[in-house]
């Protein structure tokens, strides 16, 4: 079974290609590597390129014959999307509805994609359900939360079963220290971290330390990406399994504060990492952590790894020795 896996040369991207070969299938990867790496593209072929050529993905389906797609390519950089909206909302949904045409015109009936908490804006409760409100606060969000209704709408009319996994935040690196977390510029919490204590970065920067939570720094859930990668296998057979659609959260239910994550890695890397204290963000919610039992009972998975510790430890192996 050969699966299109769109950014797959991307930080989740390339360990779902991983999981998907692990568990019997093809993935072919389509990039266009302006954020990916070819290094990642490890267990299937690499196609470089964008998920907006017409052309090149009608090839593509001619080819393999995709018995489903997992659509990961996108910008995420929130501040950045506030920036240059335009260049994600034509990224981000202009791109996906090329690909969706690809995948009605060539009948491939599953694709799952990936969503984000990104959608909900300011939680309203927490943990966070399926069914929180959706006001999105960032261009990034609308984007994703446009891609979901485009999606409802193909699954509609033309009977694609769709799989919505929407994440909070992935973190950590393989098992095997294959591949792991390479951004540029790098924006997330623990490879910033990991960069700091290696000196690569001169200091790290707390955007934010008057947050309403108990030491004042935001709290988010983090999701080890082989948990999120594995997530991905199980909502491909659950849909091939019952041959409907679903929306599910990604968490690990659990909420770790930055700088309880900051206190782990120091401990962890036996260093202390010099801090500056910036002013936090405009809109950024103190608390996002999601509750992920629609997603445990429906797939019968459930996080292996989304401890902080095999987070850190696995990323911080990663990159010492990358
Ligand atoms: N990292 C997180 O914590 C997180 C949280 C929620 C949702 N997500 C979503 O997960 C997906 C993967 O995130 P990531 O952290 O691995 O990001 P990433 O930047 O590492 O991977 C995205 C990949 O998509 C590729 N890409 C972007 N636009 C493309 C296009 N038009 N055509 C072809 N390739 C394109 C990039 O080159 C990159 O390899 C994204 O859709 C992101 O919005 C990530």
């Amino acid at each position: 079974m050969h699966v299109l896996v769109t950014g797959g040369a991307g930080y989740i991207g390339s360990h779902v290609c991983k999981a998907l070969a692990l568990n019997g299938a093809t993935p072919v990867t389509l990039d266009n590597l302006s954020l990916g790496n070819k290094w990642a593209a490890l267990w299937g072929p690499l196609i470089e390129g964008d998920i907006s050529d017409k052309e090149l993905l009608n090839s593509l389906c001619k080819e393999y014959q995709f018995q489903g797609v997992v659509h990961l390519a996108a910008l995420s950089n929130v501040r950045e999307s506030q920036q240059t909206p335009l260049t994600y909302y034509r990224n981000n949904v202009g791109g996906s509805a090329i690909l969706l045409e690809a995948v009605r015109e060539h009948q491939i009936p599953y694709f799952v994609q990936s969503s984000s908490c990104a959608i909900y804006g300011m939680p309203e409760q927490i943990p966070i359900d399926e069914t929180h409100p959706k006001v999105p606060i960032n261009p990034y969000g609308t984007s994703k939360w446009m891609v979901e209704q485009i999606l409802q709408s193909a699954g509609q009319s033309h009977g694609i079963k769709i799989a919505i996994l929407r994440y909070f935040n992935a973190a950590g690196a393989d098992l095997d220290g294959e591949i792991g977390e390479a951004h540029d510029p790098e924006t997330h919490l623990i490879p910033l971290l990991i960069q700091t204590a290696l000196k690569k970065r001169p200091s790290f920067t707390l955007f934010g330390s008057d947050h309403e939570t108990s030491d004042g720094t935001p709290i988010r859930d983090f999701i080890h990406v082989t948990d999120l990668a594995m997530a991905h296998v199980r909502a491909l057979e659950w849909m091939v399994e019952n041959g409907e659609s679903l929306t599910l959260n990604l968490g690990s239910g659990r909420g770790y504060s930055v700088a309880q994550v900051i206190e782990e890695v120091e401990r962890t890397l036996g260093c202390a990492i010099p801090i500056e204290k910036g002013e936090r963000f405009a809109g950024d919610p103190p608390i996002l952590v999601a509750n992920p039992k629609k997603a445990i009972d429906t797939l019968k998975w459930q996080t292996r790894y989304s401890d902080l510790s095999t987070i850190i430890n696995t990323a911080w192996r990663w990159h010492k020795e990358r």
